[in-house]
This record gives structure tokens, C-alpha cells and sequence, in this order.
């Protein structure tokens, strides 16, 4: 069954911003789903739009079975929202802010106080719960921020940017929760996010969004496995187009994509494919600097379908000016 079902949605601004363009995908019921791309890919647009609080411009989308557009309270009553700015009242205690969420979402008088003990204590707040907000660890924030979508049960919940601002020890135990949450709730959770680990580590499955539109959809081993073979990155001195046109040549590259200061080719056999492409950029007189081969990873696939990178804090890149030093092992 599906939980989510958009079809070629797209959302111009009122000051002429094109936002998201073409994006299509599906959630099953009961699914983590990932929207990931660089920041201003379109995510948040998507989302508002699937939360009924922004009108598309065009195409549709049904969640639960309702449409955005002709059944927008349908939706609504189905769905959990947790923006990417925190909403809470950080001079009010998690208990406060969650009963009034649950008065709001009109949750019946007498299930409140229990639901609200119960969200608390399944998400480990029971002992912080009549502490104000402002005196919570950014963990134990985003935590209360998922639970207040959460108050009226909802089928589905969207998470715009979870563990953004978080540091990684806090990310991953928040991807555990996440986990736990979809398996005790039968919920399915439609998330966006700027990093590709997240995606990787947490999503059943992915869309990868840039530019507005979803360029493929899929289990992330499995998009990762259609790539084949490895990829060799070679950082050179300069010539970056010629290079990448003598590596072109050879037999034994499957792929070139030029990517700033570096020519990155997709072999079949990454480590003995090294020193055959370093000899050929030598012979045309480019030099290289560093080579770095890896499997592929979703920072591949998502070279692969865009032509250009992702880099680490999640931008893509828009020049190709880049510094020499930014390519580490650190972004993969
Ligand atoms: N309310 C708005 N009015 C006009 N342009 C907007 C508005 N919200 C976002 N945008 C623009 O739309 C594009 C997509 O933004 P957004 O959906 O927030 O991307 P993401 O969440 O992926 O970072 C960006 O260029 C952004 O500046
Ligand atoms: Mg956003």
C-alpha cells in the first residue's frame, strides 16, 4: 500500500522562483523515505506542499489515500509536520508544549494527560518533562520537536532536516529512535535531508532531489550497486577538460566526469586501473597530484545523475573554483 503517492509536482513562487519543477516518487505505508539534496535542491517546498501548507502549481499528490488539493483537512488530520525550525515554546516544559500541541490537534480531553506521559516516557523526557525547553541538550530538543508531531497519532509523519545542526554522536541515536518509532508505530516517515550518510544508514529508500527535480528514486544499495565498478579520483594540476578527454579514450573507463580541480573515472577494476590512467594524463603533460579510489558510494550516484558533486555541507557545487585540499576521505 502506499502512504504517498506524488506525481510530477512542481511549485513556482509568487516572485517567480522555481522551486521544484518535476518531482515523482512513492512511499510505501510503513517506510523511512528520504528526500535528499543540497540546500536549495527543493525539499522543504516538497514537503510544505505535501503538508497542504503550500498550493502546488501544478501536478498532484495523495497521502493516506487523500488528496492534497481537494481533501487538504483530510490530509491534515493524517499527518505529522515537524519543520525545520523547531516550534516549540522553549519558555514552557516539554510537558506544556505537548499538551497544548495535543489541545490543538484536538485530541480528546481525557486521553491527553496519558498520551502526553506516554510520548514522553517512550522518548525518554519522563525525568526532563516539567524542565523548560530552554534548559534541554539539542538532542532532547529535536526529540520533543518529533514527539509534538506526533500527538494525534498521525499515519504519517514528515520531518523536514531531523538532525540538521546535531553533532554525530546525537545524529545517530536520533536515527535509532527514528527506527524504533517506524517499527512500535506502523508509521511511515517521509524525512529530507542534506546528508548522504543519513540517507544511506536510515532510509528504506531514496529520492534524490536537485535543482527542483527528483533525478532517481531507489533502495540506496541498490543505486549504489548499479554503479558499477570503482571510481578513481584524480586530482590534477590543471587542464581539467583535456584530461578528462584523454581518460575518455581509454578502454578501460566506463565514465568521466569532470568535477573541478579533479577528473573523476569509474573503472572496473579500480587498483589496477591507477597507474594506466596516471601514465596517460602524464604523457599529455597534466600532472596529478593525488589519486583516491573508492566504491561507489550515493556521493556517486549522485555525480552520476546530476554531473556534479555533493560536497560535504551539503551544497552543490555551482563553480568549479573549488580549493585543491577539499576532496578528503572525510566526505564519502
Ligand atoms: N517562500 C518562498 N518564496 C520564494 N522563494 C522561496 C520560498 N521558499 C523557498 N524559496 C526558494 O525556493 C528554492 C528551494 O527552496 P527550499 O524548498 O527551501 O529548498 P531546500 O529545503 O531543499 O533547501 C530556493 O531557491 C529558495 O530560495
Ligand atoms: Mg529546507
Amino acid at each position: 500500500m502506499n502512504a504517498i503517492v506524488v506525481d510530477h509536482l512542481c511549485k513556482t513562487y509568487r516572485n517567480g522562483v522555481d522551486a521544484v519543477t518535476d518531482v515523482s516518487f512513492t512511499v510505501s505505508a510503513g517506510e523511512i523515505f528520504g528526500l535528499l539534496g543540497p540546500n536549495g535542491a527543493g525539499k522543504s517546498t516538497t514537503v510544505r506542499m505535501l503538508a497542504t501548507l503550500s498550493v502546488p502549481s501544478g501536478g498532484s499528490a495523495q497521502v493516506a489515500g487523500r488528496d492534497v488539493e481537494s481533501d487538504a483537512a483530510g490530509v491534515r488530520r493524517r499527518i505529522g509536520y515537524v519543520a525545520q525550525a523547531s516550534g516549540v515554546d522553549r519558555h514552557g516544559t516539554g510537558r506544556e508544549n505537548l499538551t497544548l500541541q495535543a489541545h490543538l490537534e484536538r485530541v480528546p480531553k481525557r486521553d491527553i494527560a496519558g498520551r502526553v506521559g506516554s510520548l514522553l516516557e517512550w522518548i525518554g523526557l519522563t525525568e526532563a518533562a516539567d524542565r523548560l525547553v530552554n534548559t534541554y541538550s539539542g538532542g532532547m530538543k529535536r526529540r520533543l520537536d518529533i514527539a509534538m508531531g506526533l500527538v494525534h497519532e498521525p499515519e504519517v509523519l514528515y520531518l523536514d532536516e531531523p538532525t540538521t545542526g546535531l553533532d554525530p554522536e546525537t545524529r545517530s541515536a536520533l536515527w535509532a529512535d527514528l527506527k524504533r518509532i517506524r517499527q512500535e508505530r506502523k508509521l511511515t516517515v517521509l524525512l529530507t535531508t542534506h546528508y548522504l550518510e543519513e540517507a544511506d544508514q536510515l532510509c528504506d529508500r531514496v529520492a534524490i532531489i536537485d535543482r527542483g527535480r527528483v533525478v532517481i528514486e531507489g533502495v540506496p544499495s541498490d543505486l549504489k550497486a548499479k554503479i558499477e565498478g570503482d571510481s578513481v579520483t584524480l586530482n590534477v594540476e590543471g587542464r581539467t577538460s583535456e584530461g578528462a578527454s584523454v581518460l575518455r579514450t581509454m578502454e578501460e573507463v566506463l565514465e568521466v566526469i569532470e568535477d573541478g580541480d579533479s577528473i573523476v573515472a569509474r573503472v572496473a577494476h579500480g587498483a589496477t586501473a591507477v597507474p594506466a590512467l596516471i601514465t596517460a594524463l602524464e604523457r599529455a603533460g597534466i600532472g596529478v597530484n593525488a589519486v583516491t579510489l573508492s566504491r561507489p558510494s550515493l556521493d556517486d550516484v549522485y555525480l552520476h545523475y546530476t554531473g556534479h558533486r555533493f560536497t560535504s555541507n551539503g551544497m552543490a557545487e555551482q563553480n568549479h573554483q573549488a580549493p585543491a585540499n577539499r576532496r578528503g576521505g572525510d566526505q564519502r
